[in-house]
């Protein structure tokens, strides 16, 4: 079967799939992103990007006009990629079950939509055994797809630089569906990895976990300093100064984000509850937020305050608000302060964001939540909470 489009990117608009298809694209593949969000198929296909990514615009524009992408919010045109690529939403619910379908039941509507011939690869983050139950399932509709999993591992912001430097892992059960996935992502990086796709599966999990437990542990350190009236981050930059063993010590921070605690939700989720580790994790960096509120707390007068929260993004230099600390700050001292202002610079869909003079002006206390670079230095008349240590001058709490 000969086909007429090298990629197609399910759910090919969203923060992961969209710099991935561009990337493709902008290797000189015809690249077809597919995806339900209309307003984002609407915004790619206009030049638009419908999220921060670091040099991405001008990529965008790049390859519509060259016609090497297409965005559509229709998967007529599925049959028509050698490969397609799913990288939809994986998340946990607010049980923190993971929603062990998301790829099963968007792959059942899909499937009328793939040939055989194709090779289909799972990219989106999922619960292990997910690989196994789609090829269960092709095979059940009778198509014959090649299938690897091939798990995304770029840091949001970073992908069109990532893609391009990261080795990339390709997992699949026979050597046919290897080739054609190391081949295929060849044009994106030199160096590829082989697994085994229940591998793979653990091997992007492990690597979620492993982040957020390395954050939590400096978090920890970070409450136990602080209530012991010490500053963690002098503490830290002083064990890790010429001292190796000890240099990616992380410094303290709100630890948040769609995939961090999500991954290690569905890791905690797979291995029946019995994560110990992962769970101490969640709870020490979910609990940050209250930490530092009861801490201000016994600090300040807070029903007699307004709290200016600066910040909003899950992490710095992101527009991106999913799953974010900030927002939970937000809660919390909604209930204890008087008033809460919030801003953040890049953040564009929460009408309810001040411009940050505005938030300047009207706060009697400031608690920078995410270190973004417009906050560095920042000096204001208030007193300033900040963990990260981006502002020129801050109170202990
Ligand atoms: N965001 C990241 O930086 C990142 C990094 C590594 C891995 N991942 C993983 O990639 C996956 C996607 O994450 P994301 O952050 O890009 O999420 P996202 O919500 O930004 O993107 C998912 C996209 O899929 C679309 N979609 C959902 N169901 C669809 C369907 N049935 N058909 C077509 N399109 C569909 C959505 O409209 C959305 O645009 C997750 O599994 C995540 O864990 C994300």
């Amino acid at each position: 079967m000969a086909f007429d489009i090298d990629v197609a990117v399910i759910g090919g608009c969203g923060r992961a799939g969209l710099p991935l298809a561009l990337a493709f694209a902008d290797r000189g593949l015809s690249v077809l992103a597919y995806d339900i969000d209309q307003d984002a198929v609407e915004a790619v296909s206009d030049g638009r990007m419908p999220f921060l990514e670091e040099g991405a615009e001008p990529v965008l524009e790049r390859v519509l006009s060259e016609g090497r992408l297409e965005a559509s919010g229709s998967p007529a045109k599925l049959h028509r990629a050698e490969h397609a690529i799913v990288v939809i939403g994986t998340p946990v619910d607010e049980h923190l079950n993971p929603d062990i379908q998301a790829v099963t039941s968007a792959m059942e509507d899909l499937a009328q939509h793939l040939v055989d011939g194709q090779e289909l690869i799972l990219r989106s983050t999922v619960y292990p055994g997910v690989t196994r139950k789609v090829e269960e399932l092709l095979g059940r509709r009778g198509l014959d797809l090649d299938v690897a999993f091939c798990p995304e591992r770029i840091a949001e912001g970073k992908a069109l630089s990532e893609l391009y430097e990261l080795p990339q892992i390709v997992a699949a059960r026979t050597e046919r569906s290897l080739e054609r996935a190391e081949k295929l992502f060849g044009n994106l990086t030199a160096e590829i990895v082989r697994l085994e796709p229940e591998e793979a599966e653990l091997a992007k999990l492990f690597t979620n976990a492993w982040r957020y437990i390395r954050f939590a542990a400096a978090n920890q350190f970070f409450m136990m300093a602080n209530d012991f009236g010490l500053d963690f981050e002098r503490i830290r930059s002083a064990l890790a100064h010429n001292y190796p063993r000890a240099a990616d010590m992380p410094g303290a921070g709100l630890a948040a984000g769609p995939c961090l605690f999500k991954d290690t939700a569905q890791l905690a989720a797979f291995n029946n509850h019995n994560f110990h580790l992962g769970q101490a994790a969640m709870s020490i960096n979910e609990g940050l937020p209250l930490y530092l509120v009861s801490r201000i707390e016994q600090r300040y007068d807070l029903p007699e305050m307004t709290v200016g929260i600066l910040g909003m993004a899950f992490k710095r230099g992101s527009d991106d608000p999913r799953s974010s600390l900030s927002y939970k700050l937000k809660r919390i001292l909604r209930f204890k302060a008087r008033e809460v202002l919030c801003t953040d610079p890049y953040v564009s869909d929460d009408e309810d964001l001040l411009p940050l003079e505005e938030v300047l002006r009207g706060a009697d206390l400031l608690v920078i939540a995410t270190p973004h670079d417009e906050y560095r230095g920042l000096k204001a008349d208030a007193p300033v909470v900040d963990i990260w240590g981006v502002a020129a001058e801050s109170v202990r709490v």
